[in-house]
């Protein structure tokens, strides 16, 4: 792989022992994969860093990092972590998770890690033909797609090498003849996120290894919709990039890639409702914790959810049920306005993701949300049932929980 002067220096150790190490593994994984060069990147994010997926290994590797005064060389963002510091109906998880969980989060953001959430898009958003090393799958496809920005689907580690060394490897998504559709997906318009969120995941199985060119989401698919869409289809397929017709930068171009003779599928409105059917929860009488905002919300969506709740005045049963509203950090709610939702079961959390917390462990037994990614991952990560649900019929059912 060609190297710049700079990086050759980086390489033998100018800037330290963790850095050449760092800059090692991108150059291997580059030449693995047979790039020519790096490119600098101006944003990384790093996925993984939840204690429930990366343990005491992890947690010492972040600590080792940060001991050794290794500051990002470029803008950083992280996933969301554990949802450790959060009780459920009062029941809370040991110190000594909580407490490993926060050293993560303390070496991350001594080395820079400016903030942790699962959308970096609305902490800083790229431009178009930006260069990125994002690890966690909804941001890069929302890059790539939405945005027109590249970024390849990172591993955690090596993002976090990238972050170092604010390098990555030259392949893939940062090349034009890497960005083109090989088979078209027709589907339907969506009418509801829970259908947008199915639907990503119905097209991403039929696109599990070849971009696809997505026609017939609609003009105007709201932003919940779109980042629904994404983030289920990411569940499914291994691609780190969708052209939607209307959305994508440089989709009409594309459209040419897909012309007849192009493999074709569709996604009809049968398969999706079945698909629905299949996933639905019935049932209420266990302790249960509806969550809404995988991937986090922005804080419009949260303030517009926080109104409807706060004509309410106070909640209506015994049962062990709650909401939780994920964000990420910068909104100020009021303490009068937390109390309130308080009263209701209701918490806006942030920076955190319950996915991947051990759920089980503070007695929840079942997770209702309106995402397919969380529908997927819930039952293998947190231990608990999940089931589907739209947005609107979630915030109704919680709402008729309360007088
Ligand atoms: Fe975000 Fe966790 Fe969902 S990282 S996308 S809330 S699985």
């Amino acid at each position: 792989m060609y190297l710049t002067r700079e990086e050759e220096a980086i390489i033998n150790g100018e800037l330290g022992e963790q850095y050449s190490k760092a800059l090692k593994v991108v150059v291997k994984v580059g030449e693995a994969l047979g790039a020519e060069k790096l490119i600098k990147v101006s944003h990384a994010h790093i996925s993984g860093i939840s204690y429930y997926n990366i343990g005491d290994y992890g947690l010492n590797l972040m600590e080792d990092l940060a001991g050794s005064n290794v500051v990002f060389s470029t803008y950083t963002t992280a996933n969301p972590y554990a949802s450790v510091f959060t009780d459920f109906a009062s029941a809370f998880f040991d110190y000594g998770v909580r407490n490993k969980q926060l050293r993560i989060i303390k070496a991350l953001a001594k080395m820079g890690a400016r903030a942790f959430t699962c959308v970096p898009y609305y902490v800083r958003r790229p431009v178009i033909d930006e260069h990125l090393a994002w690890a966690e799958s909804n941001a890069v496809l929302y890059a790539n797609s939405v945005i027109g920005a590249r970024t390849n689907k990172e591993g955690g580690p090596l993002a976090l090498m990238a972050a170092i060394v604010g390098r990555t490897y030259y392949w893939g998504m940062h090349r034009d003849d890497e960005r083109r559709p090989d088979v078209l997906v027709n589907v339907i318009t969506p009418l509801s996120i829970e259908e947008a969120s199915t639907l990503g995941y119905l097209a991403g199985k039929v696109s599990a290894n070849t971009i696809p060119y997505i026609r017939g989401l609609g003009k105007g698919l709201s932003e919940d919709m779109l980042r629904a869409f994404l983030s289920s289809f990411a569940v499914a397929s291994s691609v780190p990039m969708v052209f939607i017709e209307g959305v994508t930068p440089g989709y009409k171009g594309a459209a040419g890639f897909v012309g007849t003779g192009s493999t074709r599928y569709s996604v009809s409105r049968e398969e999706l409702m079945n698909f629905i059917k299949k996933v639905r929860g019935d049932g209420r009488s266990e302790p249960t914790l509806y969550v809404i905002g995988c991937p986090h919300l922005s804080h419009e969506e949260v303030i517009s959810i926080v109104n409807r709740f706060l004509t309410r005045c106070c909640r209506r049963g015994e049962e062990a049920k709650e909401l939780w509203i994920l964000t990420y950090k910068g909104l100020e709610l009021g303490k009068d306005v937390v109390r309130r939702l308080a009263k209701l079961g209701v918490k806006v959390l942030f920076n955190v993701c319950p996915i991947v917390t051990k759920l089980k462990v503070i007695g929840v037994s079942r997770v209702v949300t309106d995402s397919v990614k969380a529908l997927y991952y819930i039952p293998k990560v947190s231990g608990v049932k999940a089931y589907l649900m739209d947005r609107e019929d979630i915030l109704r059912e919680f709402l008729g929980l309360v007088t």
